[in-house]
């Protein structure tokens, strides 16, 4: 049977204190609303619309990539108001799972059993519910002894009693698509909030002799609604480790996986070993046998097998095979490593291709430049790819060889085998296996010391 959903996301989210839309923070690098849509859409979900009101444009255009239905919930008016919006996209036929945009652990196989269990046991109306040791915050969930759902209870409008019920509505519920559009304009505002509970179906069902049940769920970190930013932090912990156990599992080795900050979409090889303090951002892919040692960042880049990176950032790049970078090297946008590169210490790379085997071990700036293989890029050499108005291109062929201190002026080539003398500001074309060197003759003044009184003895 089709079954479609209904994704509600216009809540202002005013407990984050944000400009952001609630639902676009992001947990480990995607949005909790792209997380929850992503589960969503794994679970055999033929139409989804998203209910999005506070920030609707930027949810929007955020969310492209789903071919989802928006409707706008201009007033925020409570969970019920705002499914009505969706009214027009509810089947007669099938059944409809409503969710909440602010849950981001909710997992794909949560979805598909609920449905099932919805379907196998012939259920009108089923709410996913979950028995927590604090319950503080959660609509509760109102049983008679022997079981049978009576009502949901908000935790406003609780009665002391019912405060004390640990048993919490997770706020995903799967409805008969015929009764869902039935009785949605039922729900009346008579709450202390004055909003409309979706909840409030519950108990319409009751009055109405429908078949309901609660399907619980065992791992109860699933449905931790974030409406805070304590709360924020909590769901990007249990996600973090959940991305982390993920690639022990693949044999990647972390030396404390409590500190490790890997986003959802990165892919690791095996036996690589990541370091504490390592974050790995977007969609970066990094080898086997890798080493990423402590404090590096990489984001979107991809690091090939045998890569050793030490205390570095790299950002929109990618690195060859057999390349050792760091410590504290920074390659910027654009940067291309060769296999067997040398990028040592205090080395910052932009918009550049460095070819195979070449070595930059230590203080250099390279930028907007083409390096060839094997050359030497020795200690203190500069780049200098702007000239205060335009950024210029330099190429360096192969072998060639740039001695320390060198100030190589774009727009600049240094031909095959070109040899650079240490100390040379070139802003002319090197020819092949030629050397350059661009220094005043060294002079000698002798017993100068002495006469101006500056010996140290
Ligand atoms: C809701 C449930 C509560 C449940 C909890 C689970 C109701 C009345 N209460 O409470 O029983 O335990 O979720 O986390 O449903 N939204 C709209 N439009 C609105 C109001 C809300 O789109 O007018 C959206 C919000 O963006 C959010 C979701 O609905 O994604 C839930 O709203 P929220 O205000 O967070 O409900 P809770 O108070 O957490
Ligand atoms: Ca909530």
């Amino acid at each position: 049977m089709a079954n479609s959903a209904i994704v509600l996301a216009a809540g202002a989210g005013t407990r984050m204190k944000s400009r952001l839309p609630k639902v676009l923070h992001k947990i480990c690098g995607k949005s909790m609303i792209e997380r929850v849509l992503e589960e969503v859409k794994a679970s055999n979900v033929e139409d989804i619309t998203a209910v999005i009101g506070e920030g609707s444009q930027e949810v929007e255009s955020s969310l492209k990539d789903f071919n989802l239905q928006f409707v706008f919930q201009e007033k925020r008016m409570g969970t019920g108001h705002a499914v009505l919006m969706a009214e027009k996209n509810i089947p007669e036929e099938g059944h409809v799972i409503v969710l909440c945009g602010d849950m981001p652990l909710i997992q794909r196989e949560t979805i598909i059993s609920l449905m099932a269990f919805h379907e196998d046991n012939h259920l009108d109306m089923t709410v996913l519910t979950a028995m927590v040791e604090n319950p503080f915050g959660y609509g509760r969930i109102v049983k008679e002894s022997d079981g049978k759902l009576i009502k949901i209870v908000e935790e406003k409008d609780a009665e002391d009693q019912e405060r004390l019920i640990k048993e919490i509505n997770s706020g995903v519920y799967c409805f008969r698509g015929d009764l869902l559009k039935k009785h949605l304009s039922e729900i009346c505002p008579n709450n202390v909030q004055g909003e409309y509970y979706l909840t409030d179906l519950i108990e319409i069902g009751v009055q109405n002799g429908y078949a309901l049940g609660t399907y619980s769920l065992l791992n109860t970190e699933e449905i931790l609604g974030v409406n805070s930013r304590r709360q924020l932090a909590e769901a990007e912990g249990i996600m973090r480790k959940r991305i982390v156990e993920k690639h022990m599992d693949q044999g990647v080795t972390f030396i404390n996986p409590e500190h490790a900050y890997v986003d959802s979409g990165v892919s690791i090889g095996m036996d690589t070993i990541i370091y504490p303090g390592v974050i790995i951002k977007g969609n970066t892919v990094i080898g086997e046998n890798c080493m990423v040692g402590s404090n590096s960042r990489i984001e979107n880049s991809t690091i090939e097998d045998h890569v050793q990176i030490q205390n570095s950032v790299l950002i929109d790049s990618s690195v060859k095979q057999g390349t050792t970078i760091g410590p504290f090297a920074y390659l910027r946008p654009g940067s291309c490593i060769g296999k067997n590169v040398k990028i040592g210490d205090f080395v910052e790379i932009k918009n550049s291709i460095i070819g195979d085997g070449t070595k930059a071990s230590h203080l250099a700036y390279v930028g907007d430049a083409e390096v060839g293989k094997n050359v030497n890029i020795g200690c203190g050499v500069v780049f200098v790819n702007y000239n205060g108005k335009e950024k210029q291109k330099i190429i360096v062929e192969d072998n060639a060889f740039i001695g320390s201190n060198v100030n190589l002026v774009a727009p600049l080539k240094v031909h095959k085998r070109g040899y650079v003398a240490a100390g040379t500001t070139v802003t002319v074309e090197v020819p092949e296996g030629t050397l350059c060197i661009g220094r005043e003759k060294q002079k000698h003044i002798k017993g100068w010391v002495d006469r101006k009184k500056l010996s140290r003895e």
